[in-house]
């Protein structure tokens, strides 16, 4: 009987580090012992953005297509939502000490919502603050964070055209209490993930379609970036399928990278650029991640189902859902709130 199990142990062991072309990283699915993969919500289009807001300890997240601002309370499992009439919402933020506010990048618009999220609301009120990317029809909102002094960073993407993003139409911007946006980097083609260190000293980007994740030296006061380099390239560690979508950080320095149309997170060390784990979900457009609960120990994991043909649809019908995955133990760093 022991020998039994341990045999079995041994295989799932041995599958697990060779389920993926890049050999020795071990691989956690919704089968690996000692961790949990599980939908927290219903199934919605294009699930983006999570925010684990500490105080309240709720994850808001957007429903990009759909315009929707989500709210999940991970106790009660319920959600509540409002539409912002914009445009698409790649990204929104609570705003810090104003429970019923966030700032949200909805179509081209840099806006200030209001909502109270315990309910469910029609069409949340907006008030424009900024419009980014005029002169660049299609062009959007993506994702975006706020730093350690509460300003916003994030940025767009080119307009899709026969499904095709156009290619360096976007830019990266830095928006501040003064609602001024200031390009931080330029061109780009479709602006994703984005992280700082826990010493507020190294800033983490994504601009998906490179493949790679890029860093920068970061001053917290003046919020400046300089000193770009390459710390991981998909095409190098040999990751053939999808670009690298969201991103956070663990306390360890560590990255989580969300694979879109790759169904995997990676979790990479960007100081000696190796794979470490990589988590693979029920759904292959991975869109982004987050920790969140009491002790920042659980990742949320942001999927969408748009986009996938009705054949993909019925094979991953929780594509489109949140996540919660458990057991990695590592811990997240606190998200900061936008200052007004
Ligand atoms: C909000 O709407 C969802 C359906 O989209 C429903 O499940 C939920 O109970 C509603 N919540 C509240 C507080 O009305
Ligand atoms: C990628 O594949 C090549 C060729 O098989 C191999 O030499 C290289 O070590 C691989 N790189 C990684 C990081 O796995």
């Amino acid at each position: 009987m022991f020998d039994i199990l341990n045999l079995f142990l041994n295989l799932t062991l041995i599958s697990a580090i060779f389920a993926h072309p890049s050999k020795n990283v071990p691989e956690i699915t919704e089968n690996t012992p000692g961790f949990t993969i599980k939908a927290v919500t219903k199934p919605f289009g294009l699930s983006e953005g999570p925010h684990w807001d500490h105080g309240s300890q709720k994850l808001f997240f957007v429903d990009i297509m759909n315009q929707l601002l989500c709210r999940l309370d991970p106790i009660s499992g319920s959600v509540t939502h409002t539409y912002i009439e914009n445009g698409p919402v790649g990204v929104a933020i609570p705003v810090e000490d104003e429970p019923n506010k966030f700032v949200a990048g909805s179509g081209t618009d840099f806006t200030l919502v209001t909502w109270d999220s315990e309910f469910n609301l029609t069409k949340a009120s907006t008030q424009v603050f900024a419009t980014v990317d005029k002169g660049h029809k299609g062009n959007r909102w993506n994702d975006g964070k706020v730093d350690s002094s509460g300003r916003f960073w994030g940025g767009t993407m080119g307009a899709e055209i026969n499904g095709k993003v156009q290619p360096n139409q976007a830019s990266f911007y830095r928006i501040g209490k003064d609602f001024v946006p200031h390009v931080e980097i330029s061109p780009v083609s479709i602006s994703n993930g984005l992280a700082w260190s826990k010493e507020d000293d190294i800033f983490y980007y994504i601009d998906s379609p490179t493949r790679e994740i890029t860093a920068y030296d970061y001053e917290p006061v003046s919020g400046t970036i300089s000193n770009k380099r390459i710390v991981f390239d998909f095409e190098k560690n040999n990751i053939t399928e999808g670009v690298p979508d969201g991103m956070t950080i663990d306390t360890d320095g560590n990255l989580w990278i969300a694979v879109f149309n790759g169904h995997v997170v990676l979790n990479v060390n960007p100081k000696t650029g190796k794979l470490i784990r990589i988590i693979r979900l029920p759904a292959k457009r991975v869109t982004s991640v987050a920790f969140g609960g009491p002790n920042l120990q659980k990742l949320y994991v942001t999927t969408s189902s748009y986009g996938l043909s009705e054949e993909e649809k019925k094979q991953q019908p929780k594509a489109g859902s949140v996540f919660e995955v458990t057991g990695l133990g590592v811990n997240g760093l606190l998200a900061n709130s936008f200052q007004l």
